[in-house]
């Protein structure tokens, strides 16, 4: 039915999942998996969290969608909420569907705020896939074939090297963006002085500086954002993927005064913001709140990431392990090796998967508990054994 019916852009493992439910997924034919790919980084409460159902139904019972050209209850709920969790500087928000759209939101807001056009991003990047945001993306395959819709204003370098940063500037220059932590990009952690020191380029610079937290946002990499590891405070912020506990919703966030740079009619959306995804996401952070998963990501990421080493060190066609809070990675010396690792791993009822080619990517659900992480680390230990041999 999928070959016959849906556009073939995604290159799919072959199984249908039908049911989740905490850690766990089921297929449709009733086979259990513990899953380590949270719907890339989205279930962080895990599937089908009971507090996000119950949220969700309760919603959906009373106003689904009315637009945003009203008052939107929920919207200003949450947006309340997030300010108290965002970095210090943020305190406005726009929201959208996805995270691309929060990205695409970031770019928009950006130039009309500097009245410049040119935004600085980093090779290894990952920002989404519209027209915008797959050109701020640095795999060249992903831009290629639409190159020629991409407007030519992204200045790439190399992510970690602030003097490339300052090379890159020039009058036009509105913005830097960076993923504090790049997560498609192969799980790739700066250097602690790299975001303070992007910061302190875009001060002296008058620039605006734009931190993707999409996927290392609210508690993935163990603090409710990841440039909170460095204690720096973006202009810009975007979050998505586990913000609304598995129900599609992206929200880009602004300190006011940039935030102020927009009027009404400069950026719109009509699903964005709605009750239910709204109520979805209230639920989710408050839950998250309530079971410290921040506090609880950086604790289990820190032995994630120790059992992760002693793999590393038992087995010669593993290049290294790395990653911060429950945003791991394991890099495998040749790729067909990490694609074996990953179909095997399903077969046995892991799933987990590679990105950067040979990077396999561990980004489970924040209530993964330490039995989990064993019974993973046993399998790969077996499975990577056997695919040496
Ligand atoms: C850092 C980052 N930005 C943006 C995106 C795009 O998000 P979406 O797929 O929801 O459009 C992703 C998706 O993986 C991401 O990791």
């Amino acid at each position: 039915m999928t070959e016959r019916y849906i556009a073939p852009t995604y290159k799919r493992q072959p199984l249908t999942i039908v049911k989740g439910r905490g850690m766990f997924v089921w297929d449709s034919e009733g086979r259990r998996y513990l899953d380590f790919v949270a719907g890339v980084a989205v279930c962080s409460l895990g599937h089908c969290h009971p507090e996000v159902v119950k949220a969700i139904t309760a919603q959906a019972k009373k106003l689904m969608h009315i637009s945003n050209l009203y008052h939107i209850q929920p919207q200003a709920e949450l947006a309340a909420l997030l300010a108290k969790i965002a970095p210090n500087s943020i305190s406005k928000f726009f929201f959208c569907n996805s995270g691309a759209e929060a990205v695409e939101a970031a770019f928009k807001l950006a130039v009309k705020h500097a009245k410049k056009g040119r935004i600085i991003t980093m090779q290894g990047s990952f920002h989404g896939r519209t027209i915008a945001t797959v050109g701020a993306t640095w795999k060249h395959s992903y831009r290629e074939p639409f190159k020629a819709l991409i407007p030519k204003v992204f200045d790439f370098v190399p992510f970690n090297d602030l003097a490339a940063v300052e090379n890159a500037i020039s009058e036009q220059t509105a913005a830097v963006i960076v993923e504090p932590v790049q997560g498609e990009g192969g799980v790739n952690i700066p250097s602690d002085d790299y975001l303070p020191g992007l910061r302190k380029i875009c001060d002296e610079n008058g620039l605006l500086l734009i931190c993707d937290e999409v996927q290392t946002g609210l508690g993935r990499t163990g603090k409710w954002f990841a440039c909170d590891h460095w204690n720096v405070l973006p202009d810009v912020i975007t979050m998505a993927k586990a913000l609304g506990g598995g129900f599609p919703i992206g929200c880009m966030g602004a300190k006011e005064e940039v935030m102020e740079s927009f009027s009404p009619g400069d950026h719109a959306s009509t699903f964005g913001g709605n009750p239910l995804a709204c109520s979805a996401a209230i639920a989710s952070v408050k839950t998250m709140q309530r079971l410290k998963l921040p506090e609880r990501a950086a604790k289990m990421g820190r032995y994630f990431l120790k059992r992760l080493n002693e793999l590393a060190e038992k087995h010669e066609c593993i290049k290294e392990a790395r990653g911060i809070g429950l945003l791991l990675g394991l890099e495998m010396k040749e790729k067909p090796i990490a694609d074996t690792v990953v179909a095997k791993a399903r077969e046995r009822g892991f799933l987990i998967n590679c990105t950067a080619d040979k990077v396999l990517r561990f980004v489970p659900p924040l209530i993964v508990e330490p039995k989990h992480i064993d019974n993973l680390i046993s399998e790969l230990d077996r499975i990577i054994a056997e695919v040496k041999k």
